[in-house]
């Protein structure tokens, strides 16, 4: 009987290429899926409750009533479990709850705040300039997202954590394999472990060295490892961590964003007429772009009522933030990009204790990137129209393949 229930329920996320990249779900997939709290299948199988009101994804995702702790039963999986061992996801905080998440958080929290994230402006800067060379040097016409988007992020993590950027192909193919939830368990296991082996050298190579490296991995090897607060192998799942979690996301949303504010040139010459203004636009475009898009996925450690629903122990539930973020109770007229929107109660960052750590960091990216990118390149436009572009639809974060841009 529930088995026959369970095989009627719509599929999350649905399957459908065809939308374009500014709509997470067409209209008659919204009929489908937005409103009151709803049960959906997954395509391992299982079943869970998916959750899209603005004010119950933020209700959901600060309850303690849930976990993120995927090796739980009845976490909902979107691909089987590439992991075997149980040390694997040490010191991934993203995936732990209450006091052994917010030890290690912590740990980094001075890292992201905002004052800091001013201090290393000009290392962005910097960053910036070298990536608009190369972007010069490559056209016209060049792809925008293997020039300029993903190469700007990637030399920001990994000055930061002191990661050499010369091995970036290495890690930025691996961590692609482990957003891609198409992709065999075992491709994922072997990609995870190679990363981890990678992370693992360099930490290595940081304790022999006992050197006073100013980077992160340096400090938290001198601070943390060697007085005995945090072990090797939690170093290990942090860094990793972060240089996942670092460079696609941004690197996705720049690739996005240039296609979205080109679109329009009053838009795009926002960026370059009224800098003063940016912040409030990469707002907004986080907004829009909720690149996130198939949702942050929990567990029930105990009942819990979300939007009305009884939520048992055990079943799993999914917050979509990209919904929350065309709420119309919350933002008027929300399928419109509005430059001049205070976006601020968006949730592409999430929402709760395990909102984005990055995001200072992230915004500032975004925000220096496009305005140094309208200023250099004032007439820069994309070549192709945007349902012509191929996307990243099987990515747990959303985003553009290429963007063959010209000037
Ligand atoms: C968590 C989005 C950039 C590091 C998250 C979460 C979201 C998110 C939605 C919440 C996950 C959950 O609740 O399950 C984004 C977006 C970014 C971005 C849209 C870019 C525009 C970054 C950057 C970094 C970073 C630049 C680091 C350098 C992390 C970490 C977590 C996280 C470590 C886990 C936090 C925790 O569990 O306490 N991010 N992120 N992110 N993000 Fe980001």
């Amino acid at each position: 009987m529930t088995r026959t229930v369970e095989t009627e329920l719509p599929l999350w996320p649905p399957v459908n290429t065809a939308r374009g990249p500014f709509t997470p779900l067409d209209d008659a997939e919204r009929r489908r899926y937005v409103g009151p709290v709803r049960r959906v299948r997954l395509p391992t199988g299982s079943s869970a409750w998916l959750v899209t009101r603005h004010a119950d994804v933020r209700h959901m995702l600060r309850q303690p009533a849930f976990s993120s702790d995927f090796d739980r039963p009845g976490f909902p999986l979107l691909r089987p479990p590439a992991r075997s061992t149980a040390g694997d996801s040490k010191g991934s905080f993203i995936r732990m709850d209450g006091a052994e998440h917010s030890r290690l958080r912590r740990m980094l929290t001075a890292e992201f705040m905002i004052k800091n994230v001013r201090r290393i402006e000009p290392l962005i800067r910097g960053s910036v300039d070298q990536a608009l060379d190369d972007l010069a040097a490559a056209g016209p016409p060049a792809d925008l997202v293997s020039t300029f988007a993903l190469p700007l992020p990637s030399m920001v993590i990994c000055h930061l954590l002191g990661v050499p950027y010369a091995d970036h192909d290495f890690f930025q193919t691996r961590s692609r394999t482990l957003l891609d939830r198409e992709m065999p368990p075992e491709r994922v296991r072997r990609d995870f472990e190679e990363l981890r082996d990678y992370v693992r050298t360099l930490v290595d190579d940081r304790r022999a060295r006992a050197d006073d490296a100013d980077d992160l991995l340096g400090r938290l090897v001198r601070e943390r490892v060697e007085p005995g607060e945090l072990e090797v192998d939690e170093l290990v799942g942090m860094a990793l961590l972060l240089l996942i979690a670092g460079h696609e996301t941004t690197a996705n949303m720049i690739g996005l964003s240039v296609l979205l504010l080109t679109g329009d040139p009053a838009r795009y010459a926002i960026l370059r007429d009224e800098p003063e203004r940016a912040a409030d636009l990469v707002e907004e475009l986080l907004r829009y772009l909720s690149i996130v898009r198939t949702g942050l996925f929990r567990v029930a450690v105990e009942d819990v009522e979300v939007g009305g629903r009884l939520i048992r122990a055990g079943e799993g539930a999914i917050a979509l933030i990209s919904l929350a973020n065309r709420d119309d109770e919350v933002f008027d007229d929300p399928d419109a990009f509005d430059p001049y929107r205070q976006a601020h109660q968006q949730v592409a960052f999430g929402f709760g204790v395990h909102q984005c750590i990055g995001q200072p960091l992230a915004r500032a990216e975004l925000r220096i990137a496009l305005v140094a990118l309208a200023r250099r390149f004032p007439g820069l436009r994309v070549t192709a129209a945007p349902e012509e572009l191929s996307t990243r639809d099987n990515s747990i974060v959303f985003g553009l393949d290429t963007l063959p841009v010209t000037w």
